[in-house]
Formats: C-alpha cells, sequence, structure tokens
C-alpha cells in the first residue's frame, strides 16, 4: 500500500470510534483530511464536529458537516487527529500543519483522543521532527534566545501565520527524554503560547497502518 492508502486506512478505523448522536473533534493535517472524507459517508449518524484549524473547518463544512465552536459545546467523546510523531507510551510531536495550539484545546476537552497515524509516524524517542513552537510575535526574538538557551535549534517558519495570528518557530536538535517535563519548561517561557508536544495529555489510543494492517496501541 502506498502512504496515502495507509492514511485512508487508518482514517477508515476510526469511524469505529465515533458516538452515534454526538459530536467529534477533528484533527488538522493529511491523515485527518481522510478521516474528514471518511466523515462525510456517516455524517447522518453525528450531530457534528469541532474543528481544530479553519483549514479543517472548511473541509468540514465543504462535506455538509455542521461545524460547532467549540465554547457551545459541553462534551467531546472523542477527538480524532494524526501526528508528526508518536512513542509507545502515546506521547506525540504535533504542529507539523501549524494547528498545535487549537488541536491541543480540542484535545483537552475531549474524553477520548484517537491518533491516526501511517507506521512511519513511531519512534522510540521523540524529537527527530523539529518541534513546532506558537509564539506571540513580539516575543520571537526573546523565545528563540530562551529556546537556544535550553539547547535547541529554533528556526522561524517563514510567511506562515496561525490561526491565532502568531508565529511558528520549529526547534530541532532537543533531545526529548522527558516529554513532560520540555513540555512544561516551554510553555513556561513568557510569549510562548504553547508547543507541540502532547506529554501531558497523550492519546488514549493510536491506530497505526502498517503494510499488515491497522494496529492498535494503548498506552
Ligand atoms: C497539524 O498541526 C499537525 O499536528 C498534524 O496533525 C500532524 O502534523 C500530522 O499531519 P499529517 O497527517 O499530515 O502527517
Amino acid at each position: 500500500m502506498t502512504q496515502d492508502e495507509l492514511k485512508k486506512a487508518v482514517a477508515r478505523a476510526a469511524l469505529a470510534y465515533l458516538v452515534d448522536g454526538e459530536i467529534v473533534g477533528v484533527g488538522t493535517g493529511s491523515t485527518a483530511n481522510c478521516f474528514i472524507d471518511e466523515l462525510a459517508g456517516i455524517r447522518h449518524r453525528i450531530r457534528g464536529a469541532v474543528a481544530s484549524s479553519e483549514t479543517t473547518r472548511k473541509r468540514l463544512e465543504g462535506h455538509g458537516i455542521t461545524v460547532f465552536d467549540l465554547d457551545t459545546v459541553d462534551v467531546i467523546p472523542v477527538y480524532v487527529d494524526g501526528a508528526d510523531e508518536i512513542n509507545a507510551t502515546l506521547q506525540m510531536i504535533k504542529g507539523g500543519g501549524g494547528a498545535l495550539t487549537r488541536e491541543k484545546i480540542v484535545a483537552a476537552v475531549a474524553a477520548k483522543f484517537v491518533c491516526i497515524a501511517d507506521g512511519s509516524k513511531l519512534v522510540t524517542v521523540l524529537g527527530h521532527f523539529p518541534l513546532p513552537v506558537e509564539v506571540i510575535p513580539m516575543a520571537i526574538g526573546h523565545v528563540c534566545r530562551q529556546l537556544a538557551a535550553i539547547g535547541g535549534t529554533p528556526r522561524l517558519r517563514e510567511g506562515f501565520v496561525t490561526d491565532n495570528g502568531n508565529l511558528i518557530v520549529d526547534v530541532s536538535g532537543l533531545a526529548i527524554l522527558d516529554a513532560s517535563a520540555l513540555e512544561t519548561r516551554i510553555n513556561q517561557i513568557v510569549g510562548v503560547v504553547t508547543n507541540g508536544l502532547f506529554a501531558h495529555r497523550p492519546a488514549d489510543v493510536c491506530l497505526l497502518a502498517t503494510q499488515g494492517g491497522v494496529q492498535t496501541l494503548s498506552a
């Protein structure tokens, strides 16, 4: 199977986690897009969706799926999203698409986080993928100096502005042996909105598409 076929397979498998008549949280990225396309076929089963980005909102609405603002919703039984990297304890790096802050907010509200990924995303140690950090624009110099001081190499994502009007810095060279501690440490830098480590709120289930089929990992 091609990587696209793997993404479609894992997106289809995630439909089994939906709760009929309820709202589903929907992530951002190419794998999440496959999930949205699968969702279109069963949209009569759900009440609607909460989107983690404007791109996702448009794709959902394009399929005729009702999109609710998060602040109008009390319960999201399931959030489905991809990852840039995921480890055996289902901690992740996310934000390759720049939607990390809204993804983290929707994931925080959701009762269950179902990560959908192809096998290439499973790693032993997080950090080969540069860690995205969302930054308030006026703080960019300060935040980059602080990230360098903790051993990272920050690079501004040129020409990119998040849905929240902020900048993204991609940080390479971090040894992420304690993802929870690093998530907290980076979030404490003044000017950081949040970073792409999902360690305090890991996935609950990872559906991993491999050539041998879709595997289910739990922490
Ligand atoms: C978006 O900001 C990201 O968190 C994506 O969920 C993540 O980058 C995975 O994207 P792909 O499914 O495109 O690899």
